[in-house]
């Protein structure tokens, strides 16, 4: 069976779609089909993955909508050998829209059943916020969601608020909810506070953190203006090395390599 994760932390910028683009791209260049679900209005996996959201016929929105993922909207990346179903800017209007609807929380999860068995990772990238399009991410996340922590001060701000809606997201639609993991992003080891924040998440999520950490690297940063993951910009960096590393990590976690 595919193994789901979800990315999440309603924070921004602490590293979810650079994580969901370049662990989905490692894994890819490990040998297991992957896809790369953009759950995020402003698509930033989409575009990171060289692709223009304007252009977009068919995506995420498109499966929220109708309940199953349109063959013809899932865009393959010959050189990365990576699925993408996209995001476009429409994505924004389904919060509102699946508002009244039935079984509102349950959409993405029902459209990625319909692909059960065509890979073997969905990485879902989520925006950043707890609402509807998030809440579709948390069910659908079949063997957990992974948490990408940026170390900066104050790094386990907001994380109450995320566990609490982890909890009532066990509690009223998805018991086996689970977290896979933390993710450490954007380290820097010069720094004292970048090891106290180690530590302290580390006490805080016992077992549950990766030991591959990612550390801010300038290459991670400018790889999404050129449309690739950092295996395909620049793999000889400590980025790429980091995220080959997680990926190693995941595989070896999950029984698979
Ligand atoms: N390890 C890193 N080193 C340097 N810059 C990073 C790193 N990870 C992410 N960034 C940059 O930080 C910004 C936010 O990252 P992003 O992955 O978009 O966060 P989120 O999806 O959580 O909002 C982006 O501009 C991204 O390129
Ligand atoms: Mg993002």
């Amino acid at each position: 069976m595919t193994r789901i994760y979800t990315l999440v932390n309603q924070k921004g910028g602490v590293g979810k779609t650079t994580t969901a683009i370049n662990l989905a791209a490692y894994l890819a260049q490990l040998g297991q089909s992957v896809l790369v679900v953009d759950l995020d209005p402003q698509a930033n996996a989409t575009s990171s993955l060289g692709v223009d959201k304007r252009t977009v016929q068919a995506g995420t929105y498109e499966a929220l909508i109708s309940g199953e993922v349109l063959h013809s909207s899932i865009l393959f990346n010959e050189r990365l050998k990576l699925s993408l179903l996209p995001s476009s800017p429409s994505l924004a209007g389904a919060e509102v829209e699946l508002v009244d609807e039935l079984g509102r929380e349950f959409r993405l999860k029902t459209a990625l059943e319909s692909l059960d068995h065509k890979y073997d990772y969905i990485l879902i990238d989520c925006p950043p916020s707890l609402g509807l399009l998030t809440v579709n991410g948390l069910v659908a996340a079949r063997n957990g969601v992974l948490v990408p922590v940026q170390c900066e001060y104050l790094a386990l701000e907001g994380l109450g608020q995320l566990t609490q809606t982890i909890g009532r997201v066990q509690s009223l639609l998805f018991p086996d909810l689970k977290v896979r993991g933390v993710i450490l992003t954007m380290y820097d080891a010069r720094t004292t506070l970048a090891h106290d924040v180690v530590k302290e998440v580390s006490n805080h999520f016992p077992g549950l953190v990766f030991k591959s950490i990612v550390p801010r690297s300038i290459r991670l940063a400018e790889a999404p203006s050129y449309g690739l993951p950092i295996s395909a910009y620049a793999p000889a960096s400590v980025g790429a090395a980091a995220y080959e590393a997680l990926a190693k990590e995941l595989l070896k976690g999950d029984g698979v390599k």
